[in-house]
C-alpha cells in the first residue's frame, strides 16, 4: 500500500468479523512493527498475546471499569483523564459513574473486547525508557514516545495484511490488576491493549484538524503554516 495513502486513511477499527487470525500472522505483524524507533534504540516494548479466554474476559473487565470512568467524564462535560484536571473535575466524573454504567451497551466495543480476534497487551520496561521529562514538575509523557510508535506500527502492519485495529489505553488506569493477571514483574508499565481483526466495515474518511490549526513558524503565536493541500483534507 502506498505510504501516503496509509498515513491518511488508517483509522481506529473496533468492529471485527469472526475470521480467526493465526499465530503466524500475529508474529509477522510484530516482526514488521519491531522496526519502530525508540529513545536510544532501547526497544523497551514487551508484548503478551492474550489467547486464554478467562484472561481475555478479565482484561475486558479491567477495560470496562475505565470505560465507565471515561464515559462519566464525558457526561460531566470534561475532557476524559486530562492531566490538568482539578479535584472538582474528578468529583464531577465520579458522580456521573452510575449514569455511565446505566448507558453501557452490551454489544459495545468495551463490553465485547474479549471477543476481538487478536488482543495484544503491550508493556513498557521502565528501566529502558528514555524519559527526558522525568525530572520536570509537570505531567510526564516523553517516555511513551519510545513505545507508541511501536504500537502504531502494529496497527500499520496489520493494515498491510487487510486487518484493522485500535490502540487502547483504558487498561493503564488499573494496571495493578493487569500485572496480577499476567504475572508481570516489577519495573514494567502497561502501555496499551491492541485489538486487531478483519474489519466489518469499509474505511471511512478520517476527521482531523487542518495543519494551520496546530503549526506556526518561529513562535507559538507566529504565522500559521498554510497548507496548500487543504482541499484534499
Ligand atoms: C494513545 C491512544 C490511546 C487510545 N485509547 C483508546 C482506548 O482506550 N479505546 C479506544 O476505543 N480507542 C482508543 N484510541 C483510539 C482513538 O480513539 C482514535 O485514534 C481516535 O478517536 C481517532 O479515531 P479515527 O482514527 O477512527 O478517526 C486511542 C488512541 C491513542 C493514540
Amino acid at each position: 500500500m502506498d505510504l501516503r495513502q496509509a498515513l491518511r486513511t488508517t483509522g481506529a477499527t473496533r468492529s471485527f468479523t469472526d475470521r480467526e487470525i493465526d499465530r503466524d500472522t500475529i508474529a509477522a505483524i510484530l516482526d514488521d512493527a519491531r522496526f519502530a524507533p525508540s529513545g536510544g534504540n532501547r526497544q523497551a516494548w514487551r508484548v503478551i498475546v492474550v489467547e486464554d479466554a478467562a484472561k481475555r474476559l478479565a482484561l475486558r473487565d479491567i477495560y470496562l471499569d475505565t470505560w465507565h470512568d471515561y464515559i462519566a467524564h464525558i457526561l460531566g462535560g470534561l475532557i476524559p483523564f486530562s492531566p490538568l484536571a482539578t479535584d472538582d473535575d474528578r468529583a464531577v466524573a465520579a458522580a456521573k459513574r452510575d449514569d455511565a454504567i446505566a448507558i453501557s451497551k452490551p454489544d459495545g466495543f468495551a463490553e465485547t473486547l474479549h471477543e476481538a480476534p487478536v488482543l495484544l497487551l503491550v508493556l513498557a520496561d521502565l528501566s529502558l525508557l528514555a524519559a527526558l521529562d522525568r525530572d520536570l514538575d509537570r505531567y510526564q509523557f516523553a517516555g511513551g514516545g519510545s513505545i507508541y510508535p511501536f504500537v502504531w506500527n502494529v496497527i500499520l502492519a496489520a493494515r498491510d495484511r487487510g486487518l484493522g485495529g485500535v490502540m487502547t489505553t483504558m487498561a493503564v488506569r488499573y494496571e495493578d490488576r493487569v500485572f496480577d493477571l499476567f504475572d508481570v514483574p516489577d519495573g514494567f508499565g502497561v502501555a496499551a491493549v491492541v485489538a486487531l481483526g478483519e474489519p466489518t466495515k469499509a474505511l471511512s474518511k478520517l476527521t482531523r484538524q487542518d495543519v494551520a490549526s496546530f503549526a506556526t513558524y518561529d513562535s507559538f503565536s507566529g504565522p500559521v503554516v498554510e497548507n496548500p493541500n487543504r482541499a484534499e483534507s
